[in-house]
């Protein structure tokens, strides 16, 4: 089971791609739908469904193109295809394709968490992290610390009790007029603000690993509603700045708890700048090697579901064909040894 085909089509990105021995991507095609959504402020369910009906084949087809293979499935060993958790017609789309093609070349398939691939993005680019590493996973549905002892073994450390880290970007963003996805838009203006400008509180510091954002998120709303005339850029660089403080310091409190040898990042929030760069140093302080995916394999991907699939199918069976999608699937209990 060495060349894998990836299907994620969990959200808003219709992707496919071709991996080699778990880390070598031979294509990565990620079609995003995020103009289709944008005047709608977020994801519109039935849009993403339909949208990712359309792109799917010609995204697999563009995948298998660039990666040199024939249509017929010959030289893929096996596909692995995301089936939670997300959006429940997205997520039905990527499977049917995924079964489907499965039952035409006769290859096996594999259920990939989404959130597993996420934690795969870091081995994606270096297959020698010195483990047990903590994931940092910070995306637009999920904010969780994980301890990684080796691919397959997992456990969560901390999550929010509230909202995502995305999440508070994207409301933020909304609640500023500043569009969709929010993250992206309000890393643009916040280079331009004064990060020290309104001091926000920084929720459950000190307090384990466990994180809240939601009431920062309250904060930040109340603030623009108070002070209507208020720089725009300082509020969000200052609401940035907050977010990377809290996911930075709980970070280094789960590599001192658990004597971890190394922290990656993981997740669309992980393309950020202003986080990317604190957790490096703060790693460094510790003397911690500090895995930062590139951009393109922090968000939804494609090439991250496909590395999973390989060391699921290194560790166990292929899936059934009557494998469901399950919009709400968790991590826990979905691994060997956890
Ligand atoms: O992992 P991802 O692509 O999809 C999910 O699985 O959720 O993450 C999407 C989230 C969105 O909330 C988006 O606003 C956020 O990642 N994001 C960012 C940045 N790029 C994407 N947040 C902060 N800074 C960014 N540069
Ligand atoms: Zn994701």
């Amino acid at each position: 089971m060495n060349r894998i085909l990836g299907i994620e089509t969990s959200c808003d990105e219709t992707a496919a791609a071709v991996v080699e021995g778990g880390n070598r991507i031979l294509s990565s095609i990620v079609s995003s739908q995020v103009l289709l959504h944008a005047d709608f402020g977020g994801v519109v369910p039935e849009i993403a469904s339909r949208s990712h009906l359309e792109a799917i084949t010609y995204v697999i087809d563009e995948a298998l193109t660039k990666a040199g293979l024939a249509k017929n499935g010959d030289g893929i060993d096996a596909i692995a295809v995301t089936n939670g958790p997300g959006l429940i017609g997205a997520l039905m789309v990527g499977l049917a394709a995924a079964k489907a093609l499965s039952l035409a070349w006769d290859k096996p398939f594999v259920a990939v968490n989404h959130l597993e691939g996420h934690l795969y993005a870091s081995l994606l680019e270096d297959a020698n992290i010195e483990m047990p590493a903590i994931v940092e996973l910070v995306s637009g549905g999920h904010t969780l610390l994980i301890l990684m002892s080796a691919p397959g073994q997992y456990q969560i450390l901390g999550s929010t009790v509230d909202d995502a880290a995305g999440e508070a970007f994207d409301k933020v963003a909304r609640f500023l007029h500043l569009g969709y996805p929010g993250g992206p838009a309000i890393e643009k203006i916040a280079a331009e603000g004064n990060d020290k400008s309104v001091q926000f509180p920084r929720p459950m510091l000190g307090q384990g690993l466990d994180m809240s954002f939601s009431g920062l998120k309250t904060a930040v709303v109340n603030f623009a509603k108070k002070n209507p005339t208020f720089p725009v850029a300082d509020i969000a660089a200052s609401f940035q700045r907050c977010v990377a403080d809290v996911l930075v310091s709980k970070a280094v409190a789960a590599l001192e708890l658990t004597g971890a040898k190394s922290i990656c990042l993981a997740g669309g929030v992980g393309a950020n700048t202003l986080l990317r760069e604190e957790l490096k140093k703060a790693a460094s302080h510790l003397h911690i090697k500090c895995y930062l995916p590139s951009k393109s394999m922090c968000t939804d991907n494609a090439a991250m579901i496909a590395a999973a699939g390989y060391y699921r199918l290194q560790a166990g069976p292929p899936s059934l064909l009557n494998v469901s999608a399950v919009a709400n699937l968790s991590l826990s209990g979905t691994f060997e040894g956890n």
